[in-house]
Formats: C-alpha cells, structure tokens, sequence
C-alpha cells in the first residue's frame, strides 16, 4: 500500500471578487519530502498555505492532509501539522521560553524538557530566557519554528521562514530545514527566493499570479536552466561591447547599472575575454549573475501570459509522482 500523502491538494481554487488568488493548484507533498511553494509577491503562496490550515475556505478544489479533510475532520484535521503564516508573532516583553510555554499551554502542555529541546534544535537556547523585543528577526522566525515544534508534527509548513533575513540568518535557516527534514519530518515552505529552496527541496511547485507556471523536481529544472550568466567590468564597456561582434555565440548587453552582461557557454566567455584582454581592454571585474535557475525562475514569473518556454508552461501536474 503507498503511504498517504502528507498533503493532496487538488484544484484548490480561491477567489477574491474579481481576482482569482490561486487558480486550480493540484500539488502533492509525499511524508518525508521537503517540497517548495515558489513564487514572487502577490502569487498567491500565503493563500494556498492558509487554506491549508483552514485559515479561509477554497472556492473549489479539495485539500487533504494526511488523508484528512477539513469537511470531514474539523480542526483534527491538523493533527501532526503546524507551522506559521507570514511572521510568527510574540509578546516582545516575554522571554522566549516564557513565550512558549505560553502557547504549550493552550494546546495541551508540554514539559519543561521539551521546551527546552525545541529551544536547543532551534539554537536558542543560551537567549531562551531573554525577552523576544530583544531578539533580532532571525531569531524571531527560528522562535517560530520551536513554537511549531512544540507539537512534535509530522507536517511542518512555513509560509516564507527565510524572508528578510540577512545571509547569514538565510543560512541558519536553512541548515535548521535540513536537520528537521533528515529527523523525517516533512517541509512544506514558501518562498519568493529560489537560491533560497534550490538547495534544500526536493520539489517544487512555482506560482505566478494564482497559476502553476513549472511543478517538478528542482533537478529536472536545473536541466532546462539556461547558461550562467556573467557581467563584466571593464575600462571601455562601449568597446568591449563592440569586440562581442567577434563572438557570435555570445549575448552581451550593456547592464543599466554599469558593466556588461554576458550570456553564453563558459567556452565563448573565456574567448570574449581572451579578446578582451587581448585588444587592449582592461578587465575590472567578472562575476557572475544570478545562478541559472534563479534566470529561469525570473523568465517563468515575469514573462506575460503566454510568454513561458512551451516546454515549461503549465507542465502536467503530476508528472513527477
Ligand atoms: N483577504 C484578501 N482580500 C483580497 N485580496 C486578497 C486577500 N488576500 C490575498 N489577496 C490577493 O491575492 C493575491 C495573492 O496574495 P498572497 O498574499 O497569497 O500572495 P503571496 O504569494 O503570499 O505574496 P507575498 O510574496 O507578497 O507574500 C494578491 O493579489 C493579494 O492581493
Ligand atoms: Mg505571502
């Protein structure tokens, strides 16, 4: 027998007025796995996720979570999930602790232990009994996670854990993803960020305003990312504009911001800057864009209707289970 899905949500579709906020989302989250919600602001992420808690009700569609649905089961239908929606809120002049045993409480105690074990696996433990208007915003959403740890689920999901986090705090959220997921929970997160869930979800589905634009498997993305891409800085960028002609392989376009931008395989690159060099061009700088998939990303969002790559539009959902 396969096991139950963590969550099967089918054509899930909500409606404000006029504006369809998700538009018929089928997606499938197996226990185990660490899937992601991707996409830019106003996608439409928040309000897939609230209706999975049973925040607001679907127009249509169905939402099962561990085969459970909120028609039929009520709020038991959370048994084993919990998470949080945008930022998880605390009162600022409680200590962390206190915080939690605060929210224990109304959901049916925990011990002293597990507070202090959810504290620890969220790495809060040495400020657990400072006050939360003291912690920075990292340790805020990390607070959250424990709050949503309190429960021991088997479903977490986290409506953007990492937004506004500087890099480090990115980091450490992630690393704390990837330890609660290799404990076997299952991770359902949101994000408009996708260097943010390349590394740590095994599949994703990305929205852009209520629709699926991709849902897969990140590796099968990766495949169809296009090149990396570089800018280049130079002590002539009109010039060196000009020597691009020599490389007909090469997309090279004058960045607004100052610089070029080189699109094109590593072996055309290292030629145009060959020739660069070669014609007298003083080479500033060379880095590189945005990762391939975080390009993809960008043409899958920001393209108009209609605009996405054939082979990426409106993928068969499904098509990795
Ligand atoms: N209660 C509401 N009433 C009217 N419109 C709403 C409501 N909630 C969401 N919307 C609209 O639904 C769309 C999707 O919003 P949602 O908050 O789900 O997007 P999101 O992907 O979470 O965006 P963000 O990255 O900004 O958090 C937006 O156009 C938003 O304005
Ligand atoms: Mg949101």
């Amino acid at each position: 027998m396969t096991e139950v899905l963590a969550v099967d949500a089918v054509d899930v579709t909500k409606r404000y007025g006029d504006l369809t906020a998700v538009d018929a989302i089928t997606l499938q989250v197996a226990q185990g796995e660490v899937y992601g919600v991707l996409g830019p602001n106003g996608a439409g992420k928040t309000t897939f996720l609230r209706m999975l808690f049973g925040l607001i009700r679907p127009d249509a569609g169905t939402i099962k979570l561990f085969g459970q649905t909120w028609e039929h089961t009520g709020p038991r239908t959370l048994d084993g999930v919990s998470g949080f929606i945008e930022s998880p809120k605390f009162y600022p002049y409680l200590s962390g602790r206190k915080n939690l045993a605060g929210l224990a409480r109304l959901d049916g105690g925990a011990t002293p232990r597990r507070l202090d074990e959810v504290l620890e696996i969220v790495d809060l433990i040495d400020r657990a009994d400072h006050k939360v208007g003291g912690y920075s915003f990292g340790m805020r959403q990390r607070l959250g996670v424990a709050a949503s740890l309190l429960r021991d689920p088997q479903l977490l999901v986290l409506d953007e854990p990492a937004n506004g986090l500087d890099p480090a705090g990115m980091r450490d959220m992630r690393s704390l993803i990837k330890r609660l997921a290799a404990g076997g929970l299952t991770v359902l997160l949101s994000s408009h960020d996708m260097s943010e869930v390349e590394e740590i979800c095994d599949n994703v589905t990305i929205m852009r305003t209520g629709s699926v634009v991709y849902h897969g498997e990140i590796s099968a993305l990766r495949d169809q990312a296009p090149e990396q891409g570089h800018r280049i800085h130079t002590d002539d960028d009109q010039r060196a504009r000009e020597r691009a002609a020599r490389h007909p392989g090469l997309q090279v376009t004058l960045a607004p911001d100052g610089g070029l931008v080189v699109e094109g395989s590593q072996h055309d690159v290292d030629a145009y800057v060959t020739t660069l060099v070669t014609s007298g061009i003083a080479m500033r700088g060379l880095e590189l864009t945005e990762t391939p998939l975080e390009t993809l990303f960008f043409m899958l969002t920001e393209s108009a209707p209609g605009g996405v790559p054939n082979e990426l539009d409106r993928r068969p959902i499904g098509a990795v289970r």
